[in-house]
C-alpha cells in the first residue's frame, strides 16, 4: 500500500512529491537481530577481450552490495554513528545510487531514512528504492536542489544531513576501494573513475595523503554536463544520470587542483559505445555512469601508464534502458 500526494514540506517553497512504501524495513528499531552487512572487497578483474595487449583492469564495484559503490560511504558512516551511541533518521540527497546504498545500510544497522531524489529518478532506481522501503520526497530540479532540499528537511526534522560529496564521515569509506587496488594491484599507475559531485574523488585523495603511491587520478565527466573541467559549451542531457550537479563545489574544485588531478569531459556518443563494449567484449551490465571510464581509457589509451585500472561504480540500470542505451531499442 502506498501513498502518494503532492504537498508543501515545511518551509520547502516549492510543491513536492512525496511517496511513502509502508513497511517496517527501515523504521529505527534495536540493534539485535538485524541482518549482516559485510562488505567484503569487491573483484578486479583484467579487461583482456577489450585489451589484449594493454594492462586495463576494472575494479567491479558494481557488484558491492545495492549495486554501488556508495554502501562504502553508508556503513562507514553508521559505523561512526552507532559507535557515538547516535540513531539519528537519514536525509540523504541523491539521483539515486546514494539512497540505494543509504538503505541498504540503515536496514542492516537500524537506522531510518529518507532520500531527497529527481522526479526524473531512473527506472530502475526507483523501483529498487520502492522495494525497500524507502520514503522518497521527489523534487524538480537537479543534484543542487536535491542537496538544499534535503539540508532543509533534515533541520526541520533533526535527522542527519547525508552530504555524500562533502561529508568526510561518509567519503572516507571510499578510502577502502584505493585500498583494495594497491593491495591486489601494487604497481597500479592509472585510476580512472567518474565524477558526480566529487565524493568518490574526495575519498581517492584521502587515502592518498595517507598512502602517498605513484598512482595518477583520472576523473571523467559526460561532455553534456560537465562540472569540474574547464569547459565553456551549454550543456545538455546526458544518460550518466548518476553525475549530474549543477553548481560544483569549492571545496572539491580546490582538492582537485591541489592534488594535481585531471578531470577530463566524455563525449555522450563514446560512453554509449562503452556500454555496449562492455556488454559485448566483456559480458558486463554497468550504468552510463560507469561506463564513462572505459569511454575514457579508450581514446586516451596512449596517455596512460599501465597498468591501467578504470572504477566501475554501479549497475543500476533497467535492463530494457540498458538494451535502449545501447541499441537503441524502445524501453527508455
Ligand atoms: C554509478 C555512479 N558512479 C559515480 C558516481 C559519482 O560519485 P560522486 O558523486 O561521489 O562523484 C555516482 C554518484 O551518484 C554514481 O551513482
Amino acid at each position: 500500500m502506498r501513498e502518494r500526494g503532492t504537498r508543501l514540506v515545511g518551509r520547502v517553497s516549492r510543491p513536492v512529491l512525496i511517496e511513502r512504501t509502508e513497511g517496517t524495513a527501515l523504521e529505527s528499531r534495536p540493534t539485535e537481530n538485524l541482518p549482516m552487512l559485510q562488505l567484503t572487497p569487491t573483484p578486479l578483474i583484467r579487461l583482456g577481450n577489450l585489451f589484449p595487449r594493454r594492462d586495463v583492469y576494472a575494479k567491479c564495484e558494481f557488484l558491492a552490495p545495492s549495486g554501488c559503490f556508495k554502501i562504502r560511504g553508508a556503513v562507514h558512516l553508521l559505523e561512526h554513528l552507532s559507535r557515538e551511541g547516535r540513531r539519528p533518521p537519514l536525509i540523504v540527497p541523491s539521483m539515486g545510487n546514494t539512497a540505494l546504498g543509504a538503505a541498504a545500510g540503515a536496514q542492516a544497522f537500524g537506522f531510518s531514512m529518507t532520500g531527497v531524489v529527481p522526479q526524473t529518478i531512473s527506472r530502475a532506481k526507483d523501483e529498487k528504492l520502492r522495494a525497500l522501503g524507502v520514503e522518497l520526497i521527489k523534487i524538480a530540479g537537479g543534484g543542487s536542489d536535491l542537496l538544499r532540499h534535503a539540508t532543509d528537511i533534515a533541520k526541520e526534522r533533526g535527522g542527519y544531513f547525508v552530504h555524500p560529496h562533502l561529508d568526510p564521515n561518509w567519503t572516507d569509506g571510499y578510502q577502502s576501494i584505493l585500498g583494495e587496488l594497491m593491495h591486489a594491484l601494487p604497481s597500479c599507475r592509472s585510476l580512472v573513475f567518474p565524477v558526480g559531485g566529487g565524493g568518490l574523488l574526495m575519498g581517492l585523495l584521502a587515502y592518498l595523503r595517507k598512502n602517498p603511491a605513484p598512482v595518477r587520478l583520472f576523473g571523467c565527466e559526460p561532455y553534456n554536463y560537465p562540472k569540474y573541467a574547464r569547459f565553456d559549451h551549454a550543456r545538455s542531457t546526458t544518460v550518466a544520470d548518476g553525475l549530474l550537479l549543477e553548481t560544483p563545489h569549492p571545496v572539491v574544485q580546490k582538492a582537485i587542483a591541489e592534488a594535481g588531478a585531471v578531470v577530463s569531459m566524455v563525449p555522450e556518443a563514446d560512453i554509449r559505445t562503452a556500454l555496449r563494449d562492455l556488454f559485448e567484449t566483456q559480458g558486463l551490465v554497468v550504468e552510463p555512469s560507469s561506463a564513462i571510464t572505459l569511454a575514457f581509457v579508450k581514446t586516451h589509451a596512449e596517455e596512460l601508464e599501465a597498468p591501467i585500472c578504470v572504477v566501475l561504480t554501479g549497475e543500476n540500470i533497467a535492463r530494457e534502458d540498458h538494451r535502449h542505451i545501447c541499441y537503441g531499442e524502445p524501453g527508455a
